[in-house]
């Protein structure tokens, strides 16, 4: 099966300086399959127009597919359309999320996040509590950079937070929590709960009816989709009566100069010209995944993971960090002292891509005392034979650092 799907995606069968690539960071960005591509060309080419605007037939046409991907996107995460906003990505998601939510903040509220957050799940919540006065607090992780659980649940219940804003999979070491538990352990103090999708959406393909969360972020461009793309979820409630973000046109009902309307959610966060070739380009990747059997495609990613983690631990002198029981496919290692920029400039020299350095966690950096890991980052479309490759990549690597 994975021979067959590793075919859809063209960058895969190309060569960095006459070596064939070897792609290991799918948490940075996934490879686009070809129907994506097509996708986006065939807009461009054959379908091109503004949306919710002219009463042409091109334009009639691009509103209707554009908004039939908020339905498909709304079925692949069992929600429903009115509760997904388009927005640039998960980062803009968590702006968005945070700036609309600091109104609800006192001083006495507490704002809780993990340590394995990504900054862009850190910093917009500072933000709030500057503005609010409220307090950012952050849950328990042990010395590997695991979320504790229970001591996670005694906190939530000590300190009641207005809200908790968590990671469903962390981007820097791929641990995987369970936010089902800690969602149910928040809403018996009515915490709002919001969960940062942007590394679990490909992997985990969460059903967020049953994770019971209030918002969900995530990234197109790590889901097989175009960058300059992502959304979130919001429970309808709590979307609608959140404040207006950006305002511009089409997030409007009525403008004069003696004051403006605006439309209800999603409408009222969307303003101005969207980004519809990502949006149709997004469609074509979720078609792709409905198109998989997802379990098969888990099974597979997680054989990869655990081949991928015994050929490193075979390897004097490499730690691994974080949880490599639940984890979404990602290895983040160190070898001795060496730096890791190092590293991963020796493996690009045989064509192996990894991303090198803090991976924007710089909190957790300082938890497990890093400058920074080397991260080998795995999709479904990730071949045995690229593992191999990388572990004697790495091997030579380790030679050549240790002359
Ligand atoms: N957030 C992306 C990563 O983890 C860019 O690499």
């Amino acid at each position: 099966m994975i021979e067959q799907l590793r075919k859809d995606f063209p960058l895969l069968h190309t060569h960095v300086d006459e070596q064939p690539i070897c792609y290991f960071d799918s948490a940075a960005t996934t490879q686009k399959p070809q129907s994506v591509i097509n996708a986006v060309n065939k807009f461009y080419q054959q379908d091109n127009a503004n949306v919710h605007r002219g009463a042409h037939t091109l334009s009639a046409a691009a509103t209707s597919h554009y908004e039939s991907i908020r339905g498909k996107l709304a079925r692949f995460l069992n929600v429903t359309p009115e509760e997904i906003v388009w927005t640039k990505g998960a980062t803009d998601s968590l702006n968005l999320i945070a700036y609309g939510l600091s109104e609800k903040l006192t001083q006495d509220d507490v704002i809780l996040v993990s340590p394995l957050e990504h900054h862009a799940n850190i910093v917009p919540w500072q933000q709030a509590a500057l503005k609010t006065g409220a307090k950012l607090e952050v849950l328990p992780v042990n010395e590997q950079g695991i979320l504790e659980l229970e001591n996670a649940k005694r906190l939530i219940h000590k300190v009641k937070p207005k809200i908790l804003s968590i990671c469903h999979a962390s981007n820097a070491l791929g641990n995987i929590h369970d936010v089902a538990a800690l969602i149910e352990v928040a809403k018996q103090h009515d915490t709002i709960t919001v969960i940062d999708g942007a590394q679990s959406l490909l992997h985990l393909r969460p059903d967020l009816s049953a994770m019971g969360c209030d918002f969900f972020v995530f990234s197109a461009h790590k889901t097989l989709g175009p960058t300059g793309l992502g959304g979130l979820f919001g429970r309808y409630e709590l979307l609608n009566n959140m404040p207006v973000y950006q305002t511009g046109g089409e997030m409007i009902e009525r403008v004069s100069f003696g004051g403006t309307t605006f439309r209800d959610a999603p409408g009222k966060f969307e303003p101005g010209t969207p980004n519809i070739s990502g949006v149709i380009g997004f469609g074509a990747a979720l078609d792709y995944l409905n198109a998989i059997d997802a379990n098969a495609l888990a099974d597979y990613e997680q054989n990869l993971y655990q081949y991928l983690v015994s050929a490193l631990q075979k390897i004097d002198g490499i730690k691994i960090w974080g949880d490599t029981i639940h984890n979404i496919g990602i290895v983040s290692f160190t070898y001795k002292d060496e730096h890791h920029f190092d590293i991963a400039t020796f493996l690009n020299t045989y064509g192996v891509a990894v991303r090198s350095g803090h991976h924007c966690t710089q909190p957790l950096m300082a938890h497990l005392s890093l400058q920074g890991t080397v991260r080998v980052s795995l999709a479904f479309y990730n071949s045995y034979q690229d593992v191999d490759t990388l572990i004697d990549a790495l091997k030579n690597t380790i030679d050549m650092l240790e002359e």
